[in-house]
């Protein structure tokens, strides 16, 4: 009897084999064995550490897969906010140009503690990559960046560096003091004039950059509207803070993303 091949033990496994996953798998590929893993892969490896990076709203099976592979840690290094496995943030980008994938940064990677080793390789890959003890208010800062770039970038189909600018100052310096006070009470110390601050830094530092949400939108995919303002929303019901500027781009981003017609409007 043929005895059944084992599947290999990777050192990593990166589950989402998009922009982001192919960034990171390449260049981790060079110093440790890695497995890039699409939704249809037949024979599932082990691996000792996964990276999630699909889209948000593929989160769940993504990290039903990752489970299989019986590692020692699953990090998530999606946007949003994401509950069911520990979360890091990156701002290494990169894009999809139909079949071909184009690195635009490596960025910084924070990971939440018990990730040292994936920090190790990262670093030993190129990356600027460590553990920080308060992932939670990376994570923060990070959302507070995207609900405020994100929509303002998608609904009127500018870059980012354009929202240091009127008109577009006004909505994201408006989204930005809205967001704070919720930010605070989630446990992030931020003021509104700090939050105007850190967001005018982003616009400045990614300028030339389309946002994922404003890719998205001109890809006509889903965006990730309900992983990132939604959640802003969610948190924001919670505290009982209004946030109405962030409820009318939440709208916005669904009504250009289903179409006026399927939200019940006529064009002229
Ligand atoms: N791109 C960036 O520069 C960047 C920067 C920072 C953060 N992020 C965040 O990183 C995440 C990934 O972004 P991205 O731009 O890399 O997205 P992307 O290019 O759309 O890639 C996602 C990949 O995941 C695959 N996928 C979906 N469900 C899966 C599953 N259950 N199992 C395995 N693979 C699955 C998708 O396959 P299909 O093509 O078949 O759907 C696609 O190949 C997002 O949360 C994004 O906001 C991206």
């Amino acid at each position: 009897m043929v005895p059944r091949e084992r599947p290999r033990r990777y050192h990593v496994a990166i589950v989402g084999p998009g922009a982001l996953g192919s960034l990171f798998a390449a260049r981790l590929s060079k110093v440790v064995p890695v497995a890039l893993v699409g939704r249809e892969f037949a024979a599932l490896p082990e691996a000792d550490w996964v990276i999630v990076l699909v889209k948000a709203y593929d989160t769940p099976a993504a990290v039903r897969t990752a489970r299989r592979m019986k590692p020692l840690g699953i990090v998530s290094l999606q946007n949003g906010l994401i509950e069911s496995v520990p979360q890091g943030v990156t701002t290494a980008a990169a894009y999809r140009e139909g079949r071909r994938v184009v690195p635009v940064t490596t960025g910084a990677t924070l990971l939440p503690p018990g990730f040292e080793t994936l920090a190790r390789y990262l670093r030993k890959a190129g990356f600027e990559a460590r553990v920080v003890r308060d992932i939670r208010s990376a994570r923060l800062r990070k959302l507070l960046a995207n609900v405020c770039l994100n929509p303002v970038t998608a609904a009127f189909g500018v870059r980012n560096g354009a929202l240091r600018k009127r008109p577009y100052s006004v909505f994201a310096e408006v989204l930005a003091e809205e967001a704070a006070p919720v930010l605070m009470a989630e446990g992030l110390a931020i003021d509104p004039k700090a939050a105007i601050r850190r967001v005018m830094d982003v616009a400045r530092t990614t300028a030339g950059n389309r946002s994922s949400m404003l890719q998205d939108v001109l890809a006509g995919r889903r965006t990730e509207n309900e992983h990132l303002t939604g959640a802003l929303l969610r948190m924001a019901r919670r505290h009982r803070l209004a946030v109405p500027t962030h409820a009318a781009f939440h709208w916005l981003i669904d009504v250009i993303e289903r179409g006026l017609e399927s939200a019940g409007q006529r064009r002229i």
